[in-house]
C-alpha cells in the first residue's frame, strides 16, 4: 500500500515550501505567462539565465532546476500538450508529463513535491480530463514505489479543486 500522500489545495504554487514544485512549461523554457510567468517572477532572474544553458525542452518530457528565490528547493519543468481536439495524443503527452517529472523527483531524492495543473491553462485542455489524467497516473505512479511522501495539486480556482478533490476522495 502506497505511502505516499495525495493533496489538494487552492493555493499560489510559487509560495509553495516543498522539496519540489513542478512548472507548466514552454519547449522553450525561456518563460511565458500562467504559472510558468509566476514562477519566473518569483525565482528570479537566474532561473531564466540557467534555462538559458537547457537546450530546451520537448512535449512531455521535463528538466530540473534550482529554485533561487523561491521557498522550494527545485523546480520540476515540464512542457505539457496543446490541446488539439484530442485527435493529437494528448493524453499520452500530458500522462508523460506527470511520470516523467516524478521520475526526476526520485532521482533527485525529492520527498515532496507540488503539481499545477499542466496544460489547462493557455494550452486548452479540458480540465475534468487532465485532471483525471494528473491523478491517475500519479496515484499509478506512487503505488509502484513510494519514495516520495507527499504530493500536492496545486490548483488555481475553486473549479479546478472540485475536480481534483473529488477524484482523491
Ligand atoms: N499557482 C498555481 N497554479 C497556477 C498559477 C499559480 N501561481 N498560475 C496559473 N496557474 C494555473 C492555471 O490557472 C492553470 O490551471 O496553472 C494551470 C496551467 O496553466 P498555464 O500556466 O497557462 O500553463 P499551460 O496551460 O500548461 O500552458 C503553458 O503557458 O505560461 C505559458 O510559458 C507557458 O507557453 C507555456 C504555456
Amino acid at each position: 500500500m502506497s505511502g505516499t500522500r495525495l493533496v489538494t489545495s487552492v493555493v499560489d504554487i510559487t509560495r509553495l515550501k516543498y522539496d519540489a514544485i513542478v512548472n507548466a512549461a514552454n519547449e522553450s523554457l525561456l518563460g511565458g505567462g500562467g504559472v510558468d510567468g509566476a514562477i519566473h517572477r518569483a525565482a528570479g532572474p537566474e532561473l531564466l539565465e540557467f534555462c538559458r544553458h537547457l537546450g530546451g525542452c520537448p512535449t512531455g518530457a521535463a528538466r530540473i532546476t534550482p529554485a533561487f528565490q523561491l521557498p522550494s528547493q527545485h523546480i520540476i519543468h515540464t512542457v505539457g500538450p496543446v490541446w488539439q481536439g484530442g485527435v493529437a495524443h494528448e493524453a499520452d503527452l500530458l500522462t508523460s508529463c506527470y511520470n516523467v517529472s516524478l521520475t526526476l523527483a526520485r532521482e533527485n531524492e525529492i520527498k515532496s513535491i507540488a503539481f499545477p495543473a499542466i496544460s489547462c491553462g493557455v494550452y486548452g485542455y479540458p480540465h475534468a480530463e487532465a485532471a483525471v489524467v494528473a491523478v491517475e497516473t500519479v496515484r499509478a505512479s506512487v503505488a509502484r514505489s513510494d519514495e516520495i511522501e507527499l504530493v500536492h495539486f496545486a490548483c488555481f480556482s475553486e473549479p479546478m479543486l472540485e475536480l481534483y478533490a473529488a477524484l482523491l476522495e
